[in-house]
């Protein structure tokens, strides 16, 4: 979590930081901080507690901190509480309160990330005379740096490949040295970093959106590696200190993909988004009626060969995996288990050599998933990666890639990747059942034309929702709410409620409709809402029954299903549908109107949509 930004050019450097900053906000909000140095003078360091407009008003939005080369950072607390002092940049040497201020010290540096062995270090340069003024392992990181420059009187890269030796756990690590002004050193082991090529400047940060808007030619920094940034320059170096060389590669995505473009928040732009990106995902691998899956580097006979398929992936991510099992299962007949990632990589999982991993991430930084990748591959077994992050760390890791095509998602809250990650596992069900003959021509053409009409199915649904704004203002004081389904509708369900009490704070939970009376009916009382949702023919009767029993309980009832079951009306109180599509593709349009729902009771509770508390959007941690 967190995200770091730094610039060295030309211009006024804590503009370009604090507007980095704003969009990365979605990594983390509970702190944030700039360093700025004007030339040759010390940096100074400028910290606030609290969202980054707090930051931003106390430095009249970056003009009260003249300097052209500077490094900032967003906080989500993992090592000491939120807090000015708790706030990066941190410093080596001494600083008066919490660490604001001109500081008189020779390295000063942000970090994303979390260093395991902190505790120990902090210990040792405690008694080599060093002073603490925070909790935070970074500090600890930023003062070895420090050490081992003085220590030895090696430069920077030295200093940084030394301090990389010696401690463990991730970082994206920018930091600058009081002796070489106008200069940036970044360090990398598993924590996404990126640098920006501009003329006459350079930039980095955590991810693309917090610097589209100045260049789109960026490069990637490998693990374990260190780079020097100086205006419009980048010099790579390995963990010996021996440079490396590293090409630029151009981001595909506009300036304006990351901006609210006259949308309240990012959530709904985003959801609104969903037609296109489920289009151009589409568009990645039908060609002329048909799939084509050279670009991921799928042959017919791998796929022929695949023995059993494992899907690893965290939240949402999951929640598609859920629904992936049941379709692949059902075209191509191969047997699939669905894990979450952070179990998946402590359970000595048994593998077959001849199956095949895949990994579902939109940002493909998310920590469990980078190791469960990681393990698959020590054990021989290779790994397709799903992603939307063009060049993050499953990206690279992964031996075969399927980007989805979301672009930029900002809000924490995912929508439009999760809609794509749905299209990208469909279109595999229907590749793997025709290339392992399953499937018949005429059904193979026909289930990709009708997917081919997801995006405007999708727009149909779109125009339903005041109908749920409505809906949802009458239920924005709920205590709980109670998602069911059976099949393909239980896999919706669960990111309906995700969706729910992810933003909303509303307490919700999603259960196989058939186990509900096994437990949880205890929990119905009078006026507890119960969302069943129906979009599977042959469940249909069976979850109808379910509701019936909720509702003789007390609970109210929303039904969600396809045009056609208008005796639904008889059972729920109040019923949305969904155009009527192959089944196996509902959840691409019943997911809607749950996303609406959460979205809509957030905004009627006055809640922060975009940046619900507690949450970041990439879990870089474990
Ligand atoms: O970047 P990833 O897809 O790997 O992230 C996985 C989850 O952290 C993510 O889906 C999370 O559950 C979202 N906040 C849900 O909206």
């Amino acid at each position: 979590m967190c995200g770091i930004v730094g610039f060295t050019g030309e211009k006024q450097a804590a503009p370009i930081l604090l507007d980095g900053l704003s969009k990365l906000e979605y990594r983390g909000y509970d702190s944030a901080g700039i360093a700025v140095r004007d030339g040759d003078a010390p940096a100074e360091v400028v910290k606030a507690k609290g969202r980054l407009k707090v930051l931003a008003e106390m430095l009249d939005d970056g003009k009260a901190l003249p300097g052209t080369c500077g490094l900032g950072h967003t906080r989500w607390a993992t090592h000491g509480e939120p807090s000015k002092a708790n706030a990066h940049p941190h410093v080596s040497g001494n600083c008066t309160g919490s660490g604001s201020g001109a500081v008189e010290s020779d390295v000063v540096g942000v970090h994303n990330g979390i260093i395991e062995n902190y505790q120990e270090i902090r210990e040792k340069l405690l008694r080599r005379g060093y002073t603490f003024y925070s909790d935070t392992d970074t500090e600890s990181i930023i003062k070895l740096v420090d050490y081992y420059y003085k220590k030895y009187g090696i430069g920077p890269v030295d200093a940084l490949t030394r301090t990389m030796v010696r401690v463990r756990g991730s970082y994206a690590l920018a930091v600058m040295f009081k002796d070489y002004p106008g200069e940036i050193y970044v360090a990398r082991k598993d924590s996404p970093l990126i640098i920006g090529a501009g003329e006459g400047e350079t930039f980095l940060a955590s991810d693309v959106p917090a610097i589209l808007k100045y260049t789109r030619s960026v490069y990637y920094i490998g693990n374990l590696e260190v780079a020097r940034l100086t205006p419009g320059e980048v010099h790579f170096f390995d963990l010996n200190g021996d440079e490396i060389q590293h090409d630029t590669v151009e981001i595909a995505w506009d300036s304006e993909a990351a901006e609210k473009g006259g949308f309240e928040h990012f959530m709904m732009k985003e959801i609104y988004e969903q037609p296109r990106a489920v289009q151009d995902t589409l568009n990645s691998v039908v060609k002329e009626g048909r799939i084509d899956l050279t670009s991921v580097g799928l042959t017919d006979e791998e796929i022929r060969d695949i023995s059993q398929i494992t899907i690893v992936a965290c939240g949402s991510a999951y929640h598609v995996g859920v629904a992936a099992q049941y379709v692949i299962e059902e075209l191509a007949r191969i047997p699939v288990r669905v894990e979450l990632a952070s179990e998946f990589r402590y359970r000595k999982p048994l593998l077959d050599p001849k199956g095949l991993v895949i990994v579902i991430s939109q940002s493909g930084e998310t920590a469990d998933s980078l190791a469960a990748l990681r393990e698959a591959k020590q054990r021989g077994v290779p790994v397709l990666a799903i992603v939307n992050v063009v060049g993050s760390s499953i990206a690279r890791e992964a031996d075969k890639v399927f980007y989805t095509l979301a672009g930029p998602e900002i809000a924490v809250a995912t929508t439009k990747a999760y809609s794509t990650q749905l299209i990208a596992c469909d279109l595999l069900a229907i590749q793997f059942g025709r290339v392992r003959g399953l499937l018949e021509e005429e059904r193979y053409l026909a289930l990709i034309a009708e997917l081919q009409t997801i995006p405007n199915k999708i727009s149909r649904v779109l125009k339903d929702k005041e109908r749920i704004q409505w809906f949802a203002a009458k239920f924005a004081n709920a205590q709980d709410i109670f998602f069911i389904g059976r099949g393909l509708d239980y896999a919706i369900s669960l990111e309906g409620s995700l969706k729910m009490k992810e933003i909303s704070y509303v307490h919700s939970e999603a259960y196989a409709a058939g186990e509900l009376k096994h437990g949880t009916i205890s929990l119905i009382e009078d006026g507890t809402l119960v969302i069943g949702v129906l979009t599977q023919d042959h469940l249909y009767e069976k979850t109808v029954s379910n509701m019936v029993e909720v509702k003789s309980r007390g609970a109210y009832l929303m039904g969600l299903t396809s045009y056609g079951h208008y005796e639904m009306e008889d059972t729920a109180n109040f019923t949305v549908y969904i155009p009527k599509t192959e089944e196996y593709f509902a959840p691409s349009l019943a997911v809607v109107p749950l996303q609406l729902m959460g979205y809509y009771i957030s905004v009627a509770r006055g809640l922060d949509v975009d940046k619900p508390r507690n949450l970041a959007k990439s879990v870089t941690v474990e």
